[in-house]
C-alpha cells in the first residue's frame, strides 16, 4: 500500500469530523450561515424563500395559518398548479434539455426532454379526462420504475386528481387496502416488469388486488412494459395506455389552477397500528418545501444531472427524484433496475455514463456497496460527482466513510438527512455549502426547522443526552392530516408532547435521538413499533396479523433483529394452535401468508416456533426481550415476567439454530 493510502486510512479512522472541499463551497447554492439566523429571526416569514421558488396563478395572502392547529395551512389563498411548475414554465428555456434519463434493466434507454414530458403529461392527462377522471377523484397507480410512472403522477396534479402510488413490491391485499381506504375508483397499473432479467407478471397481482376492492371501480390504465414476452390478459375492460394516449396526441390540458391547500396526494405508509396511514400533501406546501430542500441541501442546478436511487413508490421517489428537481429544471435519473445486475458495477456505470453529478441513495445500498468490495466503483470514472447523499435509517460511521472515500473520492460532502413520509422533505441534515459533517450524525435542524431532543416530559435534554425527537414549530412540507381521519392525524403525531389546553402543539415523529454539543442530531431510530428493513417502513402489527391470518396459528410477536445489510431483519416468534406443528410447512406458510398480505420486502428472516412469548403481569409481550433473543444481546430484566423461564427456551432455540 502507497504511504499516503496508510496515513488517508489512519486519518478517516480517526476523523470524527470533515469540512466541506472549498471548491464545493464556492459554487454551493446555499453557503452563507447566516441563512439559520435569518430564518430564525424571520419566522414564519422566512418560508417566503420557498414559495419563491415556484410559479403562482394566484400571489398568497398569508404564509402560516395557525387559526386551527395543529391543522396549519400554508400559504394561504394562493394558487398554482404543480405539472405546470414541473413542466410548463421549463420550456422556454430548458425545453430540449433531458426531465428524465431513464435506464431500464435490460439495458434500454429513454430520454425524456421537458418538451416531451410536456407533450406526453398533456396527453396523459387529457386520456385521464377522457375516462372520467374530475378533481379531487383519487388515482391510484401500481407501478415499478416506468417512465409511464412520473408521466400519471404529472397528469394527475395537471388536471387536480390526486395520486396515491402504491409500492409495486405491495402485493395485491396491499393494493386492495389502499384503493379501499381511499375511495379510489381508478388504477394505473402495468403488465409486467424485470427484475434480474426476468419478466415479472405485475398485472396478475393487480387484477388479485383488483377483485378485492369492494367499490366500483370506473377506469383501469395499463402500461404494456414487457410487449410480446407476455401477452397480458385485457378482458376486464382495461385500457391499454398507448393506445389512451396515442388518442390523445397533441393534446393539451389547461393546468387546473389549484388551490395553495388543495391535496397534490396521498402516500400511505406504516403506522404502530395495524391499518396504515393515508399521509396527506398539500400543492403549495409540499412543492415549495420539496423545491427548497433539493435547491438547498441537494445543492440542485438546471444544468446538474441528479440521481436518487429509491423507488417512487415511496415517499423519497416522490420528492426527489419527480417533484423537487422537476421544479428546478434539472435532469433527474430513473433506474428501473437491481444495483447488482447484470453486474455489481451497475450504479457506477450508470454515474460514469451520464456524469451524474449528485447521487442520493440510502444506508442499506450503501452498507451492500461495502460487502462487495471497492472494486466495483473503481472500474469506473466517479469524477463527475458532487455531492452524495443518504436518506432512510441511521448510518454508521463506517459506512460513511466508505461512501465518501470510495464513492465521493473524498472530494463530495455527504448529506446524511433525516425526514419521512409525514415531513414531505427533508428536515435534519448538515447544508453541504456550510455545516462541518460528522459521520453517523445527521446534524442540525435546517434552517426554519424547529427540532429539539426531549425527555419523557418534554424537557430539552442536554449535549450527549439521548431522548426523543420531536418539532416544535409547523413547516410547509408536513402532512396535513391522515386522510378521512383527522384524530387519527392527532392521536398519531400531536398528542405526546402538546399541550392543547394552551394551544402549544408539539410534532412527535416516532425517532429517539441523541443531541451533542454543537447542537448535532444522531437519529438513533423508531421507538414504536415500527421496524426499518433495508429503508422500507414497515408496522409490527401489520406482519402480525398477516401471521396471525394464517391457519393453524394462534399467537405472534415481531420484532426487528439487527441485520448487517437491511439495518434491520423481521423475527416472527410464533404459537400454533393446539394440533398444529410448527415445521417447515407451517413456516412457508407463514413467509406465504406475509409476503401476500404485504409483500416480499416483510418476508421474515427468522421464524421461531414456541409454547409461549414473554408477557408482563398485565399481559403485555415484551418485545424488547424477543429484540434481546433476536440479536444475541444480553438480556434485560426478565423479573417483571410472569413466565420467566420461556425467555431461556425461546433463546435455546434462535441461537442453538
Ligand atoms: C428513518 C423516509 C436516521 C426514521 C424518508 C424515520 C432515518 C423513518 C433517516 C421514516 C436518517 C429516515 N437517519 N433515520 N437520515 N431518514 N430515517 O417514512 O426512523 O419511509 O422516522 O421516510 O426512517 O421513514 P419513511
Amino acid at each position: 500500500m502507497p504511504d499516503d493510502t496508510v496515513e488517508l486510512e489512519a486519518r478517516l479512522e480517526e476523523a470524527e469530523s470533515f469540512e466541506p472541499p472549498e471548491s464545493f463551497v464556492e459554487q454551493a447554492n446555499v453557503s452563507d450561515e447566516g441563512i439559520y439566523d435569518e430564518f430564525e429571526e424571520n419566522w414564519p416569514e422566512c418560508w417566503e424563500r420557498a414559495a419563491d421558488l415556484l410559479d403562482w396563478d394566484e400571489e398568497y395572502d398569508t404564509v402560516l395559518d395557525d387559526g386551527d392547529a395543529p391543522f396549519y395551512e400554508w400559504f394561504t389563498d394562493g394558487s398554482l398548479n404543480a405539472s405546470a411548475n414541473c413542466l410548463d414554465r421549463h420550456l422556454d428555456e430548458r425545453g430540449d434539455e433531458a426531465a428524465i434519463e431513464w435506464i431500464g434493466e435490460l439495458g434500454e434507454t429513454r430520454t425524456y426532454t421537458y418538451e416531451e414530458l410536456h407533450r406526453e403529461v398533456n396527453e396523459c392527462a387529457a386520456a385521464l379526462r377522457e375516462l372520467g377522471v374530475g378533481e379531487d377523484d383519487v388515482v391510484t397507480m401500481y407501478m415499478p420504475m416506468v417512465p409511464e410512472l412520473p408521466v400519471a403522477m404529472l397528469a394527475c396534479a395537471r388536471i387536480g386528481a390526486p395520486h396515491s402510488v402504491v409500492f409495486a413490491g405491495f402485493s395485491a391485499d396491499a393494493l386492495a387496502t389502499r384503493m379501499e381506504s381511499a375511495e379510489s375508483e381508478y388504477l394505473i397499473t402495468c403488465d409486467g416488469y424485470y427484475r434480474r432479467g426476468d419478466p415479472l407478471h405485475h398485472k396478475e397481482k393487480a387484477d388479485e388486488g383488483l377483485s378485492q376492492v369492494d367499490h366500483d371501480v370506473a377506469g383501469v390504465v395499463v402500461v404494456d412494459r414487457l410487449g410480446d414476452e407476455y401477452d397480458h390478459p385485457m378482458d376486464n375492460g382495461e385500457h391499454d395506455y398507448g393506445d389512451l394516449v396515442a388518442e390523445q396526441e397533441g393534446a393539451t390540458v389547461d393546468p387546473v389552477e389549484r388551490d395553495a391547500e388543495d391535496m397534490l396526494f396521498l402516500m400511505y405508509t406504516s403506522g404502530t397500528t395495524g391499518e396504515p396511514k393515508g399521509v396527506k400533501h398539500t400543492t403549495a406546501g409540499y412543492l415549495s418545501y420539496v423545491a427548497w430542500t433539493s435547491r438547498a441541501v441537494l445543492d440542485v442546478k438546471p444544468d446538474d444531472t441528479y440521481w436518487c436511487s429509491a423507488d417512487i413508490g415511496w415517499i423519497t421517489g416522490h420528492s426527489y427524484i419527480v417533484y423537487g428537481p422537476l421544479a428546478l429544471g434539472t435532469t433527474s435519473v430513473m433506474y428501473e433496475g437491481t444495483p447488482d445486475y447484470p453486474e455489481k458495477d451497475r450504479l457506477w456505470e450508470i454515474v460514469d455514463e451520464y456524469d451524474v453529478d449528485i447521487f442520493y441513495t440510502a444506508p442499506t445500498a450503501i452498507r451492500a456497496f461495502m460487502k462487495w468490495g471497492s472494486e466495483y466503483p473503481e472500474q469506473h470514472d466517479l469524477s463527475s460527482l458532487r455531492l452524495l447523499g443518504t436518506v432512510g435509517e441511521p448510518i454508521n460511521p463506517r459506512a460513511w466513510k466508505w461512501y465518501y472515500k470510495h464513492i465521493g473520492g473524498e472530494d463530495c460532502p455527504i448529506v446524511d438527512t433525516w425526514w419521512q413520509t409525514e415531513t414531505g422533505g427533508m428536515m435534519v441534515t448538515t447544508l453541504p455549502g456550510i455545516n462541518t459533517m460528522k459521520p453517523g450524525s445527521a446534524g442540525p435542524p435546517l434552517p426554519g426547522v424547529d427540532a429539539k431532543v426531549v425527555d419523557t416530559a418534554g424537557e430539552e435534554v442536554g449535549a450527549g443526552r439521548a431522548g426523543y425527537l420531536t418539532i416544535q414549530k409547523p413547516w410547509p412540507g408536513m402532512l396535513r392530516t391522515v386522510y378521512k381521519n383527522d384524530d387519527r392525524y392527532i392521536s398519531e403525531y400531536w398528542a405526546e408532547y402538546s399541550d392543547p389546553d394552551a394551544d402549544e402543539w408539539v410534532y412527535f415523529p416516532e425517532d429517539g435521538a441523541k443531541l451533542d454539543e454543537d447542537g448535532y442530531i444522531t437519529v438513533l431510530g423508531r421507538v414504536d413499533d415500527v421496524l426499518n428493513v433495508s429503508g422500507h417502513r414497515l408496522g409490527t402489527m401489520e406482519i402480525e396479523s398477516a401471521i396471525v391470518g394464517v391457519e393453524g396459528v394462534a399467537e405472534a410477536a415481531v420484532v426487528g433483529g439487527d441485520h448487517e445489510v437491511k439495518g434491520e431483519a423481521v423475527y416472527a416468534y410464533v404459537i400454533t394452535e393446539e394440533g398444529s406443528d410448527g415445521d417447515d410447512e407451517m413456516r412457508d406458510r407463514i413467509v406465504a401468508g406475509v409476503e401476500d398480505a404485504i409483500g416480499p420486502i416483510a418476508r421474515p428472516e427468522e421464524v421461531v416456533f414456541t409454547p409461549e412469548l414473554p408477557k408482563t403481569r398485565s399481559g403485555k409481550i415484551m418485545r424488547r426481550l424477543l429484540e434481546d433473543i433476536a440479536n444475541e444481546d444480553e438480556l434485560g430484566d426478565t423479573s417483571t415476567l410472569r413466565n420467566p423461564d420461556v425467555v431461556e427456551d425461546i433463546q435455546r432455540k434462535v441461537q442453538g439454530d
